[in-house]
């Protein structure tokens, strides 16, 4: 069964089983305590612990998951990889332990064909339930087996949920291992399906590593992740992960660009090295493609280190040319239809590749010569600085230094590496918590870059596209003298077109393209110091030195879109001291393209009607097309012509001013339409409290004012055509809908109260005499009436009695 069939089977079932599909997240994943997104179930872990309402009870989806705790077994077991597809079915406070273990075992048995007498189940230690559950489904009682809580049991992060679990295994005969279930060898019986039953919650602990069970969720869960490839190698009948159809193309290149045969015949390192070459591409490709970029630490070091590993693999099979470009096209045209991001990011995943690996190439040269110096000087162990200066200083992941000490007979003085390791990680702590010391380092770097080259010359005001020069570079570190494709850095300029992010106005972003053919991408623009704008950027093509001559251009339909909020804003603040009174002056803003933010104060809320009043004097003032007219003057002349400042804000002894018509007069720096009506429309969307006496209004500027008109009228046409009538008649006719509606509702209810009666009444009948009263005791079928039917039964009969009624409602007794 081709792997592609392995996920349609999947979601086929699931899906006739009213599960709906939830595409994959990011590697990246929205949960700041992850660093890779590593199951199925991490993106829902707000409907598990009851923070949201999931759409639908029922979820499957496929998706992209990265770990690599076991780095080290990818290649040299047959199940291990740091990539992997996880077929998931989830039940948020919907089904429980029956329907996961039916379904389960339905699905292997009955549309994978997986032989029954080859399964075997565990369970984690008291689950009696889970094992009669097994039971039922036709597991005979030999092949299950009870594990603890490193097997069978599974959280997601801590704190976090968390549960109970049982896992489906499949026996892949005795030349994998040995006899004695999953319990005694997880090679030979491999796990497959994990369901998880998701009902506790993991706390803090005393934060010294013990992470105790601290209550149940709101609901009981299903969670459960089947692995795709190893589902696919035994389905496909290959040995191991990296030989499935998921990985084929690229399991083949590596065999073709080496000459190397698989199975190799020098007793496993061939064969062990073109697996994680395989492997590893595979998933430097889908982090790629889901925005990692290689860098020191972080989710940006796991993929350099996959890097690093597939490259230094591949020299040991006597590859010696660059392998990522050919290895990681590979897999985009093998994966690229199952996950178009692939075929999107191709482009980049080829280029950063292409850079990190000239950049290894080098750094390799040196680190090599140096460990195979010590190895040939070294009596064992190696010692732990050979192996920290190696990690340190030429990027050497400490496995590369075990496993070529190893391969020369040595060992490594681990302790001693772990040691240097840990006070390296305690002086970043020290140096983290002086951030503040830093900050000050940098300005006082940029006060030097500022005295030597001059501050910037901003011409933004003017032009979005200049011609200039980079003057200076610099990394986390300081300066630096060159940066190369992949690279951000900062770039400080002669001359700039590009405003640097103040008075609320986003800082702009757009293109540098050096006359020796570096593009690098502005993502941001900030201030350094007054005067002197620090540029973040991405280098996309080439490599840029400080002194190159560069073309600088501002991503101009960006800028127009601000400078339309920055207007309207302008005009927001006139027109809200005009409906509100002079008091309402602001006190904040965020000008961003084509929205703002206001804040300012007032003592109160505002109603939709001020709302509405307000902007209505913005649309129409704006619409009279007032000119906008920006001039400078002393700080004392500004004043007296009226010009309102921002509260705390510092200006410089010559202020710039911006009149818009005649209502409007403003100290700013920022960028401006040249005319009122260029602002477009403005529509607020909301208003709201940030503190005593503060309110903050939002509002939408220009195209994406309509847009948003757009969206509402879609909307409305819907709701019209749902009531089958003309849009303006929809809430007339949805007002007696309602009506008719509750009218109908009243009926009901009156006629449920006569049905009960009349029941009452027939039970009063009914009743039996007992020694002293009547008696009547019946099951009926009406389970939600109970209450109501048995105090309206002595109504109809006199005397002492007892009532005793009974139901059933989903095989409970009531
Ligand atoms: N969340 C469970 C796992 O990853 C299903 O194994």
């Amino acid at each position: 069964m081709r792997s592609s069939d392995i996920r349609s089977t999947f979601l086929g079932f699931f899906g006739e089983r009213d599960h709906r599909v939830v595409p994959s997240s990011s590697l990246i994943p929205s949960d700041p305590t992850l660093l890779l997104a590593n199951a199925g179930m991490n993106q829902f872990k707000p409907c598990f612990l009851g923070e949201t309402v999931p759409e639908h009870p029922r979820a499957m989806s496929v998706q992209k998951c990265a770990r690599t705790s076991d780095i080290e077994n990818v290649g040299r077991t047959t199940r291990h990889a740091t990539f992997f597809e996880m077929l998931g079915n989830f039940s948020f406070g919907d089904y429980f332990k029956a329907e996961a273990i039916s379904w389960a075992w339905e699905l292997f048995t009955r549309h994978y064909n997986l032989d029954r007498d080859r399964l075997w189940v565990t369970v984690y230690l008291d689950d009696d339930e889970a094992e009669q559950l097994w039971r039922g489904v036709g597991v005979p009682s030999e092949r299950i087996q009870r594990l603890g809580m490193e097997d069978n049991y599974w959280s997601m992060g801590m704190p976090g949920p968390c549960g109970p679990s049982s896992e489906l295994h499949y026996d892949r005969g005795p030349s994998f291992g040995r006899d004695g279930g999953p319990a005694v060898d997880g090679e030979r019986y491999q796990e497959l399906w994990n369901l998880v039953f998701m009902q506790n919650l993991r706390g803090e602990g005393t934060g010294k590593g013990d992470y105790p069970v601290v209550g149940t969720l709101p609901h009981r869960n299903i969670d459960t992740g089947l692995g795709l490839d190893r589902l696919a190698a035994i389905l496909q009948d290959v040995e191991t992960v990296c030989e499935t159809d998921l990985l084929a193309p690229g399991f083949r290149l590596v065999q073709e660009m080496s000459g190397r045969e698989y199975p190799g015949r020098d007793g496993g390192d061939t064969s062990t090295s073109i697996r994680i070459v395989a492997e590893h591409a595979r998933s430097v490709a889908f982090l790629i493609a889901d925005g990692v970029l290689p860098s020191r630490d972080g989710r940006g070091y796991v993929l350099r280190r996959l890097m690093r590993r597939t490259i230094l693999h591949a020299r040991r099979l006597g590859i010696d040319g660059p392998v990522l470009a050919a290895l990681t096209g590979t897999v985009v045209g093998n994966l690229g239809e199952a996950w178009p991001e692939l075929t999107r990011e191709s482009e980049l995943i080829r280029r950063v590749v292409t850079a990190e690996e000239d950049g290894f190439e080098r750094t390799l040269r040196q680190g090599s010569r140096i460990l195979e110096t010590a190895i040939g000087r070294a009596t064992s162990p190696l010692s732990g600085r050979t192996a920290f200066d190696l990690h340190d200083t030429y990027g050497f992941p400490i496995d590369l230094t075990l496993d070529a000490a190893r391969s020369a007979g040595l060992t490594v003085d681990e302790d001693a590496f772990a040691a240097l390791l840990d006070e390296q990680r305690r002086q970043a702590h020290r140096a983290s918590r002086d951030r503040k010391g830093e900050a000050a380092a940098r300005r006082d770097l940029y006060r030097r870059i500022g005295a030597e080259y001059g501050l910037t010359e901003f011409v933004g005001y003017e032009t979005t596209t200049t011609e200039t020069r980079l003057v200076a570079l610099l990394d986390d570190t300081g300066t630096v003298q060159s940066a190369r494709e992949g690279d951000q850095v900062e770039v400080i300029l002669t001359r700039s077109p590009f405003y640097a992010e103040a008075g609320g106005q986003v800082g702009d972003t757009g293109t540098l393209r050096t006359s020796d053919g570096g593009v690098l991408q502005v993502v941001d623009t900030r201030r350094g110091l007054d005067g002197l704008h620090v540029h973040t950027v991405r280098v996309t093509e080439g490599e840029v030195r400080p002194g190159a001559e560069a073309e600088a251009t501002v991503d101009a339909d960006r800028r127009a879109a601000t400078a339309r909020s920055h207007s309207a804003t302008h005009v927001l603040h006139a027109m809200l001291r005009r409906v509100l009174g002079d008091h309402a002056a602001q006190r904040g803003s965020r000008v961003e393209p084509g929205r703002l933010r206001f804040d300012f104060a007032h003592f109160s809320a505002l109603g939709r009607a001020e709302l509405d009043t307000v902007q209505t004097l913005v649309n129409d003032y704006l619409l009279d097309d007032p000119g906008v007219r920006v001039w400078e003057a002393g700080r004392a002349e500004a004043e007296a012509a009226g010009a309102v400042a921002l509260f705390g804000e510092k200006y410089g002894d010559r202020v710039r001013i911006v009149d818009i018509g005649d209502a409007s007069r403003e100290l700013c720096g920022g960028t401006h339409v040249g005319h009122g009506s260029q602002a477009g429309p403005v529509h607020i969307v909301g208003e709201s409290s940030i503190g005593t006496g503060l309110r903050r209004v939002e509002a939408l500027t220009g195209a994406d004012a309509l847009r948003h008109h757009d969206h509402r009228r879609a909307l409305l046409t819907e709701l019209a055509a749902l009531l089958d009538v003309h849009p303006d008649q929809a809430p007339d006719r949805l007002r007696r809908r309602l009506e008719t509606l509750a009218q109908t509702r009243r009926e009901l209810e009156s006629l449920r109260r006569d049905r009960l009666d009349e029941h009452a009444r027939r039970l009063a009948a009914a009743a039996e005499p007992v020694p002293g009263g009547w008696l009547v005791a019946r099951v009926v079928d009406s389970p939600d009436d109970l209450r109501a039917l048995a105090t309206r039964v002595p109504a109809h009969r006199p005397g002492d009695g007892a009532v005793v009624l009974g139901a059933e409602t989903g095989g409970r007794a009531l």
